[in-house]
């Protein structure tokens, strides 16, 4: 839609894994224009990925010029801007120069695997006091593996000259120029590092001696930070920050406890809000900060899990077994069936994680006749993501006192009809598909629009109109739902070689 002279534009600054973005949003939640560059990905070994922090600054300047040409919004009419950022990677930078020690450590690297196993002796409860276990996945480890391996971060720490800090600090820290450095408290809650009532913990930081004052400061998800001090949008406040996942659930609008939302990309995230609650989880799940949105706020808390094959999978099926060659034929293929025939796929391609937690899983798959076609493999693939989602689902109803009532999703996976018909019956729950298709930053629009004062609560966001594009229901009865349940059931075990 072309824009309105009369109302107010947020935009939305989202550094992804495979991109940095910049969306522009008017006060409704429509998006107006976007602009996205490819991020240059490094992957020294094969447990290594790495990416160039300054590279998602240049991108994000460039991404917010070229959107606002597109939209051709006049500057005063935007309020203020959010960011959205990949979690847990990890960038140290000196805080004379502003110039980085090291490449940025990306969420998914592996290499601190010793690190962590280290971490496991130490006699700290980890899970209670920050929601997380111990894994090479937060950002921890990934600062002591500077620390030991990079002799500039050393020198500079012991010069108190070093900062360290997550996506949204290091934006923020650019962006403003070196007049802020902070943390939004959703993203600092991903670092192995924050006690869940929202500070550094004292404990944690001497055991793993990391200095206090290597790390920002923590603060809410919807304030002013700072200025833009150069490009399109210099003088426009950066008042919202939320990480990726936190953001599409609120960009789902998805507020009131025991809402939850799920997105199919790579993987799937699949994050539940229990409000103001902290739910600790006995099944395995995380339990993460969604956000402060205020300074003076409550901290609203999430549970959080993940399956671990998604669109990889279909990525997987695609070019290493060649089953389809378009995804429309995937679709088309596995619907020429009427159910998988009794076979049975678990793609654990890289483990399972929630609730299992089995790094050393491998995929399976069951169930083969004379009769068996590749449109029944397909279906079952399909299914087994499926199932993999219900799965972390129970997980969550059995950890907190909520009811499903229906589920949000998005993703690229959701352009898939017969996926999502599949499903909503397995689940026997409702999925909601928005129009909107960039929650993810979506949700950092709302954020900066209640860090400005565009909307005044949460309430006001939750009554913003979403626009659905389908309601999915199911129409599996329980008993066709409770086989296929118990086949899966039966299978899961397959997967773990003992
Ligand atoms: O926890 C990692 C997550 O934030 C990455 O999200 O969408 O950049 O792959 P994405």
């Amino acid at each position: 839609p072309a824009y309105d002279g009369s109302e107010s534009y947020l935009g939305a600054i989202d550094v992804g894994t495979g991109s940095t973005r910049f969306l522009i949003f008017n006060s409704k939640g429509v998006q107006i224009a976007s602009h996205s560059i490819d991020l240059t990905q490094y992957f020294p070994s094969h447990e290594e990925h790495e990416q160039n922090p300054l590279e998602y600054v240049e991108a994000s300047l460039k991404c917010i010029e070229t959107a606002c040409q597109k939209a051709g919004i006049p500057k005063t009419l935007f309020k203020g801007i959010g960011i959205s950022n990949q979690r847990e990677t990890i960038i140290a930078w000196n805080k004379e120069t502003g110039k980085p020690f090291h490449n940025a450590i990306i969420w998914d690297d592996a290499r601190t695997a010793e690190i962590c196993h280290e971490l496991q002796n130490l006699k700290i409860d980890f899970r209670s006091k920050t929601g997380l276990p111990i894994s090479t996945y937060f950002s921890a480890s990934k600062i002591l593996w500077l620390i030991r391996n990079n002799s500039a971060v050393r020198k500079s720490l012991s010069e108190n000259t070093c900062l360290f800090g997550t996506v949204e600090t290091w934006m923020i820290y650019n962006l403003t120029k070196g007049k802020r450095y902070v943390s939004d408290i959703s993203n600092a809650s991903r670092t192995l590092l924050m006690n869940l009532r929202g500070f550094w913990d004292e404990e944690i930081l001497a055991a793993l001696d990391i200095p206090i004052t290597a790390l920002p400061e923590i603060v809410s998800s919807a304030e002013v930070y700072g200025y833009m001090k150069s490009g399109y949008l210099e003088g426009i406040p950066i008042c919202g920050s939320l990480g990726d996942q936190q953001s599409a659930l609120l960009g789902h609008q998805c507020v009131e406890a025991g809402s939850a939302k799920n997105t199919y990309g790579t993987g799937a995230f699949l994050l539940m809000s229990t409000g103001n609650d902290i739910i600790q989880s006995s099944t395995g799940l995380l339990t993460t900060v969604y956000g402060k949105f205020g300074p003076d706020g409550p901290i609203y808390y999430a549970l959080e899990g993940s399956v671990e094959n998604a669109g990889s999978a279909i990525k997987w099926a695609l070019n290493k077994l060649r089953l389809f060659s378009t995804f429309a034929e995937l679709e088309a293929q596995a619907r020429t069936v009427a159910d998988s025939d009794g076979v049975v796929c678990v793609s654990a391609l890289s483990g399972l994680f929630a609730p299992h937690w089995r790094p050393d899983a491998r995929g399976v798959i069951i169930g083969l006749t004379q009769h068996t076609t590749r449109a029944h493999i397909l279906r079952a693939l399909l299914e087994g993501i499926c199932f993999r989602t219900k799965e972390v689902i129970d997980a969550l109803l059995s950890d907190t006192p909520y009811k499903l009532n229906k589920l949000c999703v998005d993703g690229g996976m959701t352009k898939n009809v017969l996926f999502l018909e599949i499903q909503a019956n397995i689940l026997g729950v409702q999925l909601e598909l928005p129009f909107e298709k960039d929650l993810t930053a979506l949700g950092a629009a709302f954020a900066a629009g209640l860090g400005c004062g565009v909307y005044r609560s949460l309430d006001d966001i939750q009554k913003l109109n979403k626009n659905i594009e389908k309601i999915v229901d199911f129409t599996w009865d329980e008993q066709k739902r409770n086989e296929k349940i118990s086949l899966w059931n039966k299978t899961i075990p397959k997967a773990f070689n003992d």
